[in-house]
C-alpha cells in the first residue's frame, strides 16, 4: 500500500525495466531519470541536444555511478528525428516497459514552428508525442505490464490559457498567435490523447495502460519565456522544488494500483502543490467526441495511422 504521502519510497523496484523519458536533460525529466535509475531501471534519456543530454547523464552518474543510462537524440519538433529515434530504439531494444511523454515547451514570445511547419507547442508537445507513441506501440504491446505516462498541466483548464479548448479553426495559430492559449491547447491535447489512447488500447484488449499527470507549479526551466520575475522570483518563492514536482509523473508511471485513464496531480493550494493523488481533469478533457476529432486530425497532420494489435 502507498504511504499517506506517496513519495519515491513507494516506487517499486524498476530492475530489468526499460524506460524512455522525453525531455530528460532538464527539470522534471532529469529528476525522473535520476529516480528511475536509482530504482534500477535502464533509462533512455531522450533529448534534442546530445551535449545537454550527456551533461545531464554525467550529473546523475556523479551520485549514482551504477545508473544505467542511454542518451538518445529525439527532437519532437521534427517528425524525421522522431522516426529516426524510433528506428534506433527498435534496433537496440526489444522491450519498452514505460514511456514517459514529458518534454514540453511553454509560451515562446513569438510564434515558432517545427520542422514540418506546425506551431511549436501544438507541434512538439502534442503532435510529436502523438507520433512517437504511435511508433512505439508495437514494442509496448510486446512488453508485459507496460504503460505510457503523459505529462499535462493544470493550465489545461484555465481561462487565461485559452479557456481550455482546442482551436480547430486555427490549430497552428496562423491567424493570431496567443502564446498562453497555444500552450493551454497543447496541454489539453496531451490529456485528450492520453484518455483516447487508453480507451483504444482497452478496446482491443491490449494490456498497455495510459495514465496522465500534472506537476502543479514546479521550479524548472519551463517558465523562462516569462522573464526574470516569474522564472526566478516567483519560481523560488512559490513553486515546488523539482523533487516534489516530479512525484506526480513518477506515480503515474509506476504506481501498480493504477488501471489506466487516471490523472495524477497535487491537491494543495488549488492543485499547485502537494503530494501526488488521483485528481480530476476538466470536463472537456473527458469529451470522447472532441478527442476523436483531435485524433483524426493528428493522424492526418502526422501522416501516421495508429495500428492496434494486442500482441
Ligand atoms: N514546471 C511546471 O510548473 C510545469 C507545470 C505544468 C506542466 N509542466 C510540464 O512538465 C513537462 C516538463 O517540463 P519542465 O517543467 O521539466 O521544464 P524544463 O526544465 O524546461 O524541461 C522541458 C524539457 O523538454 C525538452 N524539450 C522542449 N522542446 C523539445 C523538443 N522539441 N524535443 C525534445 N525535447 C524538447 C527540453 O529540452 P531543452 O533543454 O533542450 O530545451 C527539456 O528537456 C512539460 O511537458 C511541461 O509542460 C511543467
Amino acid at each position: 500500500m502507498a504511504t499517506i504521502h506517496w513519495n519515491d519510497g513507494d516506487i517499486p523496484s524498476q530492475k530489468n525495466k526499460v524506460v524512455i523519458i522525453t525531455g530528460a536533460n532538464s527539470g522534471i525529466g532529469l529528476e525522473s531519470s535520476r529516480v528511475m535509475a536509482a530504482k534500477g531501471a535502464k533509462v533512455i534519456m531522450a533529448v534534442r541536444n546530445l551535449d545537454k543530454g550527456e551533461a545531464a547523464a554525467t550529473l546523475i552518474k556523479t551520485n549514482n555511478p551504477h545508473a544505467d543510462l542511454d542518451v538518445m537524440e529525439l527532437d519532437l519538433a521534427d517528425f524525421a528525428s522522431i522516426k529516426k529515434f524510433s528506428a534506433n530504439f527498435h534496433k537496440k531494444y526489444n522491450q519498452l516497459d514505460i514511456l514517459i511523454n514529458n518534454a514540453g515547451v511553454m509560451a515562446p514570445k513569438k510564434r515558432e514552428i517545427t520542422k514540418q511547419g506546425f506551431e511549436v507547442q501544438f507541434g512538439a508537445n502534442h503532435l510529436g508525442h502523438f507520433l512517437l507513441t504511435g511508433l512505439l506501440v508495437d514494442i509496448l504491446n510486446k512488453t508485459p505490464n507496460s504503460r505510457i505516462a503523459v505529462q499535462s498541466s493544470l493550465v489545461h483548464k484555465q481561462k487565461t490559457y485559452g479557456g481550455a479548448d482546442i482551436f480547430f479553426d486555427d490549430l497552428n495559430w496562423e491567424n493570431s498567435y496567443n502564446k498562453d492559449y497555444a500552450y493551454g491547447q497543447s496541454k489539453l491535447a496531451n490529456l485528450l490523447f492520453a484518455y483516447e489512447l487508453d480507451r483504444r488500447l482497452k478496446s482491443v484488449n491490449s494490456k498497455v495502460i495510459v495514465t496522465a499527470a500534472h506537476p502543479g507549479y514546479t521550479n524548472t526551466n519551463l517558465q523562462k519565456n516569462y522573464g526574470f520575475f516569474v522564472s526566478v522570483l516567483m519560481n523560488n518563492l512559490f513553486a515546488m522544488n523539482v523533487q516534489q514536482g516530479s512525484l506526480q509523473i513518477l506515480r503515474a508511471a509506476t504506481d501498480p494500483h493504477l488501471k489506466g485513464g487516471e490523472f495524477i496531480g497535487p491537491t494543495k493550494m488549488g492543485e499547485l502543490k502537494g503530494y501526488p493523488e488521483v485528481v480530476k481533469s476538466s470536463e472537456k478533457s473527458y469529451d470522447k467526441k472532441l478527442s476523436e476529432k483531435l485524433w483524426d486530425i493528428s493522424e492526418k497532420l502526422t501522416g501516421f495511422v495508429y495500428q492496434f494489435n494486442n500482441g
